[in-house]
């Protein structure tokens, strides 16, 4: 579904990245992966190469806005084009999440907020200077159930969700006249990622449930009575970043199996 396109991936070391890094890899796109620290990234790099895929590994802090630019213009400079950006960074929820709003001080609020809007519009603003060349291309972001539902002691990471997926909205409005297309992908938690066993710790004390407990109680919220798999993310960002998605932009997917029913 996706031979002969170019993806760039940031955060390509986490769980998402490296998911979503695998099954563009299989439907053939050349890839392109980034991480603030090269060693995650190289291990995904080399496990698809292995696997007969292409892609190059390299260090690049979202967040620096050089670095983005420069490691856009290495990959026009080596294969002309950039076709697929896909954020799926994301900051340890041990800093954020626990502390009650009343007593939560603005420095802590405010990183979440912060980082994931400043590095969404980094990657997507320099991504699609390449992109309008060529009036064609893919931005993507994963959100998260936060954006849209209230859910105590998560700090600044709901208003973050929320300001990506505004983002995502107001990038297609202006992108989409000009042949690129913006998505978002909300899931809920995928238990087999550590981010979520993480997330959970600091409310571990504040709910009174075990960690089986927990995923059970996010499980029945679910029509499916179950949490999604990262498969079935990475299976639905393949859809998404293919032309098969053609008509689709502006808006985020809803891959909560039904805890926030639209
Ligand atoms: N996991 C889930 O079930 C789930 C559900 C809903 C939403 N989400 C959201 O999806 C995003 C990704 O989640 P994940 O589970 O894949 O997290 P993860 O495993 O922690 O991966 C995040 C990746 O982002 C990288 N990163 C952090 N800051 C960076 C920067 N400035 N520049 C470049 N890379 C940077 C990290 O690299 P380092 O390790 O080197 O810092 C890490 O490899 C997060 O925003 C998360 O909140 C996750």
């Amino acid at each position: 579904m996706l031979k002969g396109k170019v993806a760039v991936i940031y955060g390509a070391g986490g769980a998402i990245g490296s998911a979503v890094a695998r099954a563009f890899a299989r439907e053939g796109a050349t890839l392109f992966l980034t991480g603030r620290s090269l060693a995650s990234v190289e291990v995904v790099a080399k496990e698809i190469v292995s696997a007969g895929g292409s892609a190059e590994a390299a260090e690049v802090d979202a967040l620096d806005e050089q670095a983005v630019d420069k490691h856009l213009q290495s990959m026009i400079d080596s294969v002309g084009r950039v076709d697929i950006s896909f954020n799926a960074v994301g900051i340890p929820d041990a800093e954020l999440l626990g502390v009650p709003l009343v007593e939560l001080d603005v420095e802590r609020f405010a990183l979440p907020i912060a980082t994931y809007a400043t590095s969404y519009f980094l990657t997507a603003r320099l991504a699609a200077r390449r992109m309008i060349v060529n009036r064609s291309g893919v931005i993507m972001r994963v959100t998260a159930l936060h954006s849209r539902t209230g859910i105590p002691l998560v700090g600044g990471y709901g208003p973050a969700m929320a300001a990506m997926e505004a983002l995502t909205r107001d990038l297609s409005a202006e992108l989409a006249p000009l042949g690129i297309r913006v998505v978002g992908l909300r899931p809920q938690a995928m238990p087999e990622t550590p981010t979520i066993k993480e997330a959970f710790e600091p409310r571990a004390k504040a709910s009174g449930m075990s960690w089986e407990q927990w995923q059970e109680f996010l499980a029945s919220k679910t029509h499916a009575r179950r949490l999604m798999t990262l498969d079935e993310l990475a299976n639905m960002a393949v859809f998404l970043a293919s032309d098969k998605a053609s008509g689709m932009t502006g808006t985020i997917v809803n891959l909560t199996m039904g805890s926030l029913d639209d």
